[in-house]
């Protein structure tokens, strides 16, 4: 039997609005995160952590901060998460005081180790715009963060990607400064993963070396529009969340990242009956 990897569930841009609110006067955001929730107790092994990355609350308010916090009290697992455009750091401190902040006022960075792992959160978040931007003081924390254990491997999050998904509408409100990202991931061959959210829907692409996704949301997703066919628009599409699976082993182990839809689906079943034939 292989041993059970570290389980990283990430889950992103939850959107809460206050209760009996629906986003863009469609979509019931809280419900799908129920179903999110109740999905990720479910599912076994148990994953070790779950990282929120980004766009908890919609509007924001305080109202839907409280209203977050009684949504994800049903969560059996720890958790940490980050700021999106639609949060507010000040809110998000208020909200969660218990997360590991790296500074007592600021941008929300935060490192969690779990097992052999380093969970590297990184708050990309600018007041009252949509674009991300990381400020001087989490890229210096970062290099140092990432410095101060060379030999562990680690993830990254944060909200905003840092490169363009061909979304137009989207990609004006990417990462701004993507290249002192790429410049700080270059020096640490830790990194094993940058994971984001922002755009509702899972993407893979390769930035500054090393493998980067998007993660799906629970609810709606951006719609991919490649041609700017349309105007700024979302399709309720099937919800899922990532899973980032760690194995240990030589160098940095080897991370595979796993999307996980959210629903009933049938099975499983087995392929083979008792006697060991393929049914
Ligand atoms: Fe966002």
């Amino acid at each position: 039997m292989p041993p059970k990897p570290v389980l990283i569930a990430q889950i992103s841009d939850l959107h809460i609005k206050p209760p009996g609110s629906l986003a863009y006067g469609r979509v019931d955001t809280a419900a799908a995160l129920e179903r999110c929730v109740a999905a990720l107790n479910e599912f076994l092994p148990r994953p070790d952590f779950v990282v929120i990355s980004g766009d908890l609350a919609d509007t924001p308010t305080v109202e839907e901060y409280e209203y977050l916090k009684l949504l994800l009290a049903p969560l059996q697992l720890p958790f940490a998460g980050i700021p999106g455009n639609h949060d507010s750091r000040e809110m998000m401190r208020a909200a969660f005081p218990l997360f590991p902040y790296a500074s007592a006022s600021g941008p929300l960075d935060q490192r969690v180790e779990i097992g052999g792992l380093d969970l590297v959160l990184l708050d990309s978040s600018v007041h009252g715009k949509p674009h991300g931007e990381l400020e001087a003081s989490s890229l210096q924390w970062l290099d140092a963060t990432l410095a101060s254990a060379p030999q562990r491997p680690a993830l990254l999050f944060l909200h905003h990607p840092p490169f363009v998904t061909g979304i137009w509408h989207m990609d004006r409100q990417n990462l701004l400064n993507a290249a002192e990202l790429a410049d700080v991931v270059k020096r640490h061959p830790r990194v094993q993963r940058i994971a984001t959210g922002h755009v509702h829907r899972a993407t893979l692409t390769m930035f500054s070396g090393v493998a980067a996704t998007i993660c799906p949301a629970p609810n709606h997703a951006v719609d991919l529009d490649l041609a700017k066919l349309r105007e700024p628009s979302f399709r309720v599409e099937p919800p899922a969340f990532h899973l980032h699976a760690w194995f240990p082993g030589e160098g940095f182990g080897h991370l595979v990242t796993h999307q996980v839809p959210i629903g009933n689906f049938d099975g499983p079943y087995p392929f083979f009956g008792a006697d060991g034939k393929l049914l």
